[in-house]
């Protein structure tokens, strides 16, 4: 059976053949023992864990759900690998040490950071390097008091609830004000050094924010720098890319764009890009909102007879022309806050 035969390769393989000479040596004693009792040639089964840890099916969700971001699912992937490898050798008493997984992620708003952390949670927690597979998430308020002696406590309660999980602490370059030398932020930043050199089996720090502002405070505090070995860049969205993921996001509420509306929205998508405040693929969903605002009056307004189902999920044209954003392109200066 596949079941049996998955985890077979460790331990009886071993008591088959355990005559067979000691494999490469290794640095500690305890493994040179434990490696003692499997050959190097034993079959080793890294698909069958592969299987076994189901990470396959979250891979496809984030390839399904999640549009673009090529080089960010090849380091999910990458890191995916290395885990599981480590788990296999583990089975046949090689060392493992275990990796750093700390990361930080860089990119503008709405690039998916957050989207993609709580995957990345989902995955550690697959593959078992944590325990649970929650995120908790965070910013500068919640770990840094106001007052003498109230950081470290406070930095200590997050972490203890993102313990087995995944801390994701967004504009994290807010816990360094490089202005003030008694900032309590340092005091946050030296009680999260502390867990995540010692308890970094337990625990994995994501810090997200704007790239050059991560930069700044990565040379500002070295020793956060060294304790991240993960950094991933998110790129900001072609328009291409945001329609996809604007018919994704109306796909999975069951709304379409009427063919006319799709192409308005392309030309709203292109003009958007160049507004104020553009936040990728939020700007996308904060569109949609609106567009079915408009829509719902729309039907309202009509008086709602003869309607029908497809009616109440087609975003026409018109819904998507009465945005701002239009007029604004012939010159009305109108703000464009959207939050
Ligand atoms: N590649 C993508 N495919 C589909 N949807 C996406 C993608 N990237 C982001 N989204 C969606 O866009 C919204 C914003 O994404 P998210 O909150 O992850 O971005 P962020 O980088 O954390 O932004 P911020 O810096 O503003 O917190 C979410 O609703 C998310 O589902
Ligand atoms: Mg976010």
């Amino acid at each position: 059976m596949e079941a049996e035969r998955r985890y077979s390769f460790g331990r009886s393989g071993a008591s088959a053949r355990s005559e067979e000479p000691v494999p490469e040596a290794e640095d500690d004693q305890g493994q040179e023992e434990a490696a003692h009792v499997v050959p190097d040639d034993a079959p080793v089964d890294i698909e069958g864990a592969f299987r076994d840890s189901n990470v396959q099916e979250v891979l496809d969700k984030l390839d399904r759900e999640l549009v673009g971001l090529k080089p960010i699912k090849t380091r999910i992937k990458e890191t995916a690998a290395l885990l599981l490898v480590d788990r296999v050798r583990t089975d046949v008493g090689l060392p493992a040490a275990v990796p750093s997984l700390h990361m930080s992620f860089t990119g503008n708003p709405g690039t998916g950071k957050t989207t993609v952390a709580l995957r990345m949670a989902e995955i550690l927690h697959r593959l078992e390097y944590v325990r649970k597979g929650h995120l908790v998430s965070v910013t500068r308020d919640q770990l840094v008091g106001q007052y003498i002696g109230h950081t470290a406590p406070k930095t200590r309660e997050i972490l203890k609830k993102a313990m087995g999980g995944v801390l994701f602490i967004d504009e994290a370059y807010y816990l360094h004000r490089p202005d003030n030398e008694r900032d309590y932020g340092s005091e946050a930043i030296e009680t999260l050094l502390q867990v995540m050199e010692n308890q970094r089996d337990d625990i994995v720090v994501i810090l997200a924010g704007y790239k050059d502002r991560m930069d700044q405070f990565f040379q500002n505090n070295p020793g956060m720098h060294s304790r991240i070995a993960h950094h991933m860049d998110f790129p900001d969205y072609t328009a291409e890319e945001l329609l996809e993921i604007s018919n994704l996001m109306l796909e999975e509420q069951q709304y379409r764009f009427s063919p006319e509306a799709g192409e308005t929205f392309r030309e709203y998508i292109e003009l958007r890009m160049k507004r104020p405040n553009f936040s990728n693929a939020r700007s996308m969903r904060n569109a949609l909102e609106r567009a079915r605002l408009r829509q719902a009056n729309r039907l309202f307004a009509g008086g709602g007879k003869g309607l029908t189902k497809k009616d109440l999920m087609t975003i026409e044209a018109e819904d998507i022309r009465a945005s701002r954003v239009f007029q604004e392109a012939t010159g009305d200066g109108e703000d464009t806050h959207e939050r």
